[in-house]
């Protein structure tokens, strides 16, 4: 099938080479110029496992394309995603203009029927403005020209999107009842039939249910961790190993073992935004959502927990303090710093006079990049920030050891060198990636998220 891909980020790279590989012709639009360019010169402009081979393969094979011409673009594709970013606006509301922006352009070039799917997640209620922007294109060129808005959100998780994307545990579709509805059912069915081979995993719904359960499952996961966040604060005081207690709950198959995981807060581009933008969709409608409320709140202070933890052991003035930090990505195998937790941890850290030597096996660069805008009042207390080539190299001297995400390579270091690294063996663990009894033993001064036991 000929598909075009709007938006050719870590969404729509993914799905576009995804779908080139299940045998369609797919052509990638970005407005985004180095992105493209880095995709045509052969590689990729994000970390994300097992990508790579993908887009290659299928570009070789002419399968897949990228381009920032969009004439050529919405030519293309009987099927085209609109896969652009949907950034919290001031209000935290889902900022909608480049989604607007790429349905503007398909009413603009298109001269016959197309299936338009919001892959991009969008408020309820958005495939509403889709049509209209593109009836309108339509009406000032004095075309009448079928067409029908679909919602088909997306999943995947990164770091493991390609194997998301290719083994999905659910398919959300949101058709209309229209005719054009009906035959764009036709087409998605056919697009999605390899996937629905051993069993349909497809949910066909209406468009707006279709828009609100990717909302949905946002929240409910993003409640789960601020709801571990809180109850291992607690365990902090009570004297609780809240890894233990995660299992003893997570064991009973009516809560699960996935998405209990204490930490230092959830970050990413969408637990964070997508919280906010579904608050204000209630406030719309002079609704409170007070669980989602509150998700917010905790993730807000738990992502300062490592800093307070460092300053109660240290004193609020860091000056003169030293600390190593493993991990700045907001999760293991990305690159990707929005809403990174290490991002708050180093702000703290940097303000209050320390000094950090930094490391994460793919993020450097990206931290470079971020923290540059982190930093724009006071660019000089980032000469307080060493970059170090691995992790030992990190610890050398300092005060202690803070660890903000759980990259493997962090899982079993050989402790006796962490130790002689560094100034006095003090480990701030914002992962719960060790246990407290054996850091004991070793003689680690431990402080994990929850386990003061
Ligand atoms: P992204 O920022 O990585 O990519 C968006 C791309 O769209 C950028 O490359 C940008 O240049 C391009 N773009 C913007 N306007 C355009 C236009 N008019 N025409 C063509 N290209 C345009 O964003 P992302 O992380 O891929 O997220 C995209 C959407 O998917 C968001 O709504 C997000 O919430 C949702 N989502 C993301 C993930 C994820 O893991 N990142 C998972 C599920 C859903
Ligand atoms: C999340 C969802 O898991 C995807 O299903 C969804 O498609 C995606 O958002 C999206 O809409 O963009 P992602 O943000 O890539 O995916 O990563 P997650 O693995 O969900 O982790 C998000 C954050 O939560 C990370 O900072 C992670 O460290 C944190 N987390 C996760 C915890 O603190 N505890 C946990 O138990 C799990």
């Amino acid at each position: 099938m000929k598909i075009t891909i709007i938006g050719t980020g870590y969404v729509g790279l993914v799905t576009g080479a995804c779908l080139a590989e299940l045998g369609n012709d797919v052509f990638c639009l970005d407005v985004d110029q180095r992105k493209i360019d880095i995709l045509n010169a052969g590689g990729i402009p994000i970390h994300e496992p097992g990508l790579e081979e993908v887009v290659r393969r299928n570009s070789a094979a002419g399968r897949l394309k990228f381009s920032t011409n969009v004439e050529a673009s919405v030519a293309h594709g009987d099927i085209q995603f609109i896969a652009v970013g949907t950034p919290p606006d001031e209000d935290g509301s889902a900022d909608l203009q480049y989604v607007l922006a790429a349905a503007r352009n398909i009413g603009k070039y298109m001269t016959g029927f197309k299936v338009v799917v919001d892959k991009s997640t969008v408020p309820v209620g958005t495939a509403d403005k889709v049509r209209t922007v593109i009836a309108q294109e339509l009406s000032s060129r004095q075309q009448e020209l079928p067409f029908s808005v679909v919602s088909n959100p997306e999943f995947l998780k990164e770091g493991a999107a390609v194997e998301d994307f290719m083994r999905p545990d659910r398919i959300v579709i949101g058709c209309d009842s229209t005719s054009e509805g009906e035959r764009a059912r036709d087409l998605m069915r056919k697009l999605y039939a390899p996937f629905n081979r051993n069993h349909e995993r497809t949910y066909w719904m209406d468009v707006r249910s279709a828009e609100f359960t990717k909302y949905a499952a946002n929240a409910m996961l993003a409640t789960r961790i601020s709801f571990m966040n809180e109850l291992a604060n607690l365990a902090d005081h009570v004297g609780a190993d809240i890894d233990a207690v995660r299992h003893g709950i997570g064991s009973d198959p009516r809560i699960g073992h996935s998405f209990l995981y204490a930490g230092c807060g959830y970050g990413g581009s969408c637990f964070p935004k997508d919280v906010q933008a579904l608050e204000r969709t209630a406030q719309e409608y002079s609704l409170n959502l007070q669980i989602l409320q509150a998700v917010e709140a905790v993730n807000n202070q738990q992502k300062q927990v490592l800093g307070n933890k460092i300053t109660q052991r240290f004193g609020k003035n860091l000056t003169g303090r030293h600390f190593a930090v493993w991990g700045l990505a907001f999760k293991p195998n990305t690159d990707d710093m929005r809403a990174a937790p290490s991002r708050v941890l180093l702000g703290e850290l940097l303000r209050a006079g320390a000094t950090v030597a930094v490391y994460d096996p793919v993020a450097i660069d990206e931290a470079k990049r971020v923290l540059e805008l982190d930093f724009y009042d006071a660019p000089e207390l980032l000469t307080a920030v060493r970059y170090a080539n691995n992790p030992m190299d990190a610890l050398d001297g300092a005060d202690a050891l803070a660890i903000v995400t759980e990259w493997k390579a962090f899982r079993s270091p050989d402790f006796d060198k962490v130790k002689s690294s560094l100034k006095q063996p003090v480990i701030f663990d914002g992962r719960n990636l060790y246990d407290p009894s054996v850091m004991r033993e070793i003689g680690v001064e431990y402080y994990g998220i929850g386990r003061s036991v």
